[in-house]
């Protein structure tokens, strides 16, 4: 037997889906929110999407500044992910909050998580208008990963866990 699912809420039957952490802004005042909702779009060129809504602080600096990098954290860095998916760069500063290290990244004028195991660096190719979230679609530019996390060319998970977000609060990991 199947139950309905209202339309609604079609994204929680997508998940899980890896939580990352966003950057963007100029260095200085680089803010930080968690998002789910990524979507790899082309490997030649490089494209890489996420939906963000207007709601947010980060939509206007990623607008404003045409540049964001995606991080992705681990497991032990979940606090880090539910702290900036829970408050706004509006108000606070989020680095002091989730005591990260904040790096310059290599090709864009924004921050980067030091502590994440990978990072990939975005100009923005196009914003797609298409409802309570907007697609930034994103050039990359620049991608980094942690070497002993990624020496096959995946994801080690033995060894570094992903933070897998399951909808609301709820996160799992990988075996
Ligand atoms: C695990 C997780 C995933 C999230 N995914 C998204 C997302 O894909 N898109 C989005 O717009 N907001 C998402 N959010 C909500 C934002 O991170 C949250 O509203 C954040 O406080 C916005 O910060 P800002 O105002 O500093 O930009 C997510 C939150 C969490 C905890």
């Amino acid at each position: 037997m199947k139950i309905d699912i209202d339309a609604t809420n079609m994204p929680f039957l997508l998940l899980p889906k890896p939580a990352l952490l966003i950057t963007c802004g100029p260095f200085e005042k680089s803010n930080i929110l968690s998002i789910a909702w990524s979507i790899p779009i082309s490997r030649n060129p490089p494209l890489v999407a996420v939906a963000i809504s207007p709601k947010r602080y980060s939509y206007h600096l990623i607008e404003e500044y045409k540049a964001f990098a995606i991080n992705v954290p681990t497991y032990d860095q979940l606090n880090a992910v539910k702290v900036c998916g829970s408050t706004s760069g509006k108000n606070v500063n989020k680095w002091e909050i989730i005591k990260l290290t904040k790096e310059k990244a290599r090709k864009i004028d924004t921050a980067i998580i030091k502590e994440c195991i990978a990072h990939i660096e975005c100009v923005l190719e196009r914003k797609v208008e298409l409802g309570d979230h907007d697609l930034f679609v994103g050039k990359v530019v620049e991608a980094y990963g942690e070497e002993k996390a990624y020496e096959l060319g995946i994801l080690n998970t033995s060894k570094f866990k992903p933070i897998l977000h399951l909808g609301r609060d709820n996160f799992t990991t990988a075996i």
